[in-house]
């Protein structure tokens, strides 16, 4: 994937378009599409943002040789920094529609809120040290500190799972996300052994 579709722009702009859509059809249609849904969509992109970045790993292990496996591999910091960026709207539209800040203290009380708030404060230093220079100065901690990412995906689905109505497709997603994980530790351990 070199050349012209390796471009970072382009594919940001890409990672960009659920967010152009979900503030434009917000502004468009404020009757039919308002706080409910806008609340939803953000939250759903970066739980999918979160789940692709975690699935980069296993497909790299699974298809070395392929070219897109190894852009997305390069991309994956990108990918996470996404699924923060949605998150940051997700929690900015929160904040927006709370008004106050007695009113979202009071919420923490709230078992499905204070879990999203510990999801976030997880994803805060992994989305800041995505970088090349964190990377280079954290040196062998960088890895160490980005392990966090698995505490926050527990947080984001148990957020999901308890702030549903119905929590079926959270489930669903949950069990995509231990099938991706389950495939990852099997090949890192029969590498290991063989
Ligand atoms: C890493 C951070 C977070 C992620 C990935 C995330 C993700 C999600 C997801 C996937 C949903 C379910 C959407 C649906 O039903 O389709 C959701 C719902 C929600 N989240 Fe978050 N969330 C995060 C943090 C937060 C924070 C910090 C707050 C506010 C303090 C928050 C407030 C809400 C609310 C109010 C809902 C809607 C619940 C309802 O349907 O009534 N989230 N979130």
């Amino acid at each position: 994937m070199r050349g012209r579709f390796d471009s970072r722009p382009l594919l940001w702009l890409v990672l960009a378009l659920p967010g152009i859509w979900i503030l434009g059809r917000w502004a468009a249609t404020p009757d039919t599409y308002g706080y409910g849904h806008a609340i939803g969509d953000s939250g759903d992109w970066s739980a999918w943002l979160l789940m692709v970045t975690l699935a980069v790993t296993p497909v790299r292990l699974l298809f070395r040789r392929a070219g897109w496996a190894k852009w997305l591999m390069r991309r994956r910091r990108d990918l996470g920094v996404a699924s923060f960026a949605y998150a940051a709207g997700h929690t900015a539209i929160y904040l927006w529609r709370k008004g106050s800040l007695d009113t979202v203290l009071s919420e923490l009380s709230t078992d499905y809120i204070l879990v999203g708030w510990l999801a976030f404060a997880l994803f805060v230093p992994l989305a800041v040290t995505s970088n090349d220079v964190s990377m280079r100065a954290l040196k062998q901690s960088w890895k160490t500190l980005h392990r966090l990412v698995y505490p926050a995906a527990i947080l984001v689905f148990l957020h999901w799972v308890w702030s549903a109505f119905d929590p079926t497709t959270a489930w669903i997603h949950i069990g995509i996300l231990a099938a991706i994980e389950i495939v990852r530790v099997a090949i890192q351990v029969r590498q290991r052994v063989t």
